[in-house]
């Protein structure tokens, strides 16, 4: 892959994985991109690395413009195995250059590799570096969103490099947002923001929020964003500021997920007289069988929702194993400012349902009570309650969504 210019003297120079479906658990339908940056200034200067898979690509990139042994400067925004593990390639081929990373930062990355021979500088929020006519100032980002993550941003061409913040998983073969005219659209890089929010920096909105703020009041003109993964934020790097200001704020649509797992269909035959009910209270609604989704987009999907409804059959007086992964994994996102309720069939004694809101009630969700459950199979009764019960939701969405209409 050939460098691309962002601006005179400074390149991408990453890797495009077209074929990686699976990041960490996380689904990547649409694949994603390493991307890392080299300034060929007087003082050439690499920001971040790429995945172990990719070193020779990055470095492939990196020749067709300079030496590799002339780079004076590697600046490590981010730890994490997709952006750190070429970095032993690159400091072989440049073993004087001097890394710029934060204290946690340098002791996660001696985890991954003998340090010792390394010329190391620890960095904090405002010191800055000169490359030759270029300034770097470096700015702490901990749990933005591992403990070492930092921002970089090159003050006379006004462009922050984000590593993950402002990311997104998408492979393209465009590397800026005002290019995505064919192969994918605006609204495609807006989904995949959404999913990498969602997946990825749920737990921390108010930390997004506060570092948001604390750029502004370093009164840091923004003119573009170049994250580590996906898409550069080039056309308008507001645009993103803006929505994850919104999604930290907890956005949501005002729409219900009904997301659910089945054993013989019983659960599953709610889903419709409830989504019925939904819609004709005029509330959008979208059906989600977990076993059939990735997890990751199972996710996505209750985040863009205000309401969620769970429907779980009773498997040994507990939740189906499916819902309570999928239950585990949204507690670990911490997720606010979403109404829940749940629903299921049971055929002994039951006990899913309330396993269900015992959940809701750790991760502090708005709850919506009582639940529906239903013995072994719905008949029309039991389906005219769905559809009650789904009606009953919907208005609860709509009047819990008011509260955020004004501050969203
Ligand atoms: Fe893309 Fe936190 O790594």
């Amino acid at each position: 892959m050939k460098a691309a210019e962002l601006i005179k003297d400074i390149y991408w120079v990453g890797a495009i994985d077209w074929a990686v479906r699976d990041f960490h658990g996380y689904a990547t339908p649409r694949g994603t991109t390493y991307n890392n940056y080299l300034i060929m200034d007087d003082d050439i200067t690499l920001i971040d690395t790429v995945k172990y898979d990719f070193s020779d690509i990055t470095i492939k990139s990196i020749r067709s413009l300079t030496d590799p042994a002339k780079i004076k400067n590697v600046v490590v925004n981010h730890i994490e195995n997709d952006h750190v593990t070429s970095l032993g390639d690159i400091m072989s081929l440049a073993p004087n250059a001097t890394i710029y990373i934060t204290d946690k930062g340098k002791k996660g990355l001696s985890r991954f590799f003998d340090i010792s021979k390394w010329n190391i500088k620890v960095v904090k929020t405002g010191e800055t570096l000169s490359t030759g006519k270029k300034t770097l100032m470096f700015l702490e980002t901990p749990m933005l969103h591992w403990p070492d993550s930092m921002m970089t941003y090159v003050k006379e061409d006004k462009i922050l490099f984000s590593q993950d913040g402002f990311g997104q998983h998408i492979a393209s073969s465009t590397r800026f947002d005002d290019e995505l005219i064919t192969c994918e659209s605006m609204a495609d890089l807006d989904d995949a923001v959404v999913d990498y929010y969602a997946n990825i920096l749920m737990p921390f909105g108010p930390i997004i929020k506060n570092k948001i703020a604390e750029i502004q009041k370093l009164g840091l003109e923004i003119d573009m964003i170049a994250p580590d993964h996906g898409i550069i934020w080039r056309s308008h790097p507001q645009r993103v500021v803006h929505e994850y200001l919104a999604l930290a704020q907890g956005k949501a649509n005002l729409s219900v997920s009904i997301i659910y797992d089945t054993m013989w269909h019983s659960t599953e035959s709610m889903t419709l007289p409830i989504m019925q009910g939904i819609k004709d209270e005029g509330v959008d609604c979208k059906v989600i069988k977990l076993r059939a989704t990735p997890m990751s987009a199972a996710i996505k999907e209750f985040w863009k929702s205000r309401g969620c409804l769970i429907g779980t059959p009773t498997l040994n007086n507990i939740m189906y194993p499916t819902v309570a992964e999928f239950l585990t994994h949204v507690r670990g996102l911490r997720p606010k400012n979403r109404i829940a309720g749940a629903f299921g069939s049971y055929g002994w004694g039951g006990g899913a349902v309330k396993d269900a809101y015992e959940e809701f009630k750790r991760m502090g969700l708005e709850i919506f009570e009582p639940g529906i459950q239903i013995l072994y199979k719905p008949s029309p009764e039991d389906e005219e309650k769905c559809y009650e019960f789904g009606q009953a939701f919907a208005r609860s969405v709509k009047e819990y969504h008011k509260k955020f209409e004004e501050v969203v």
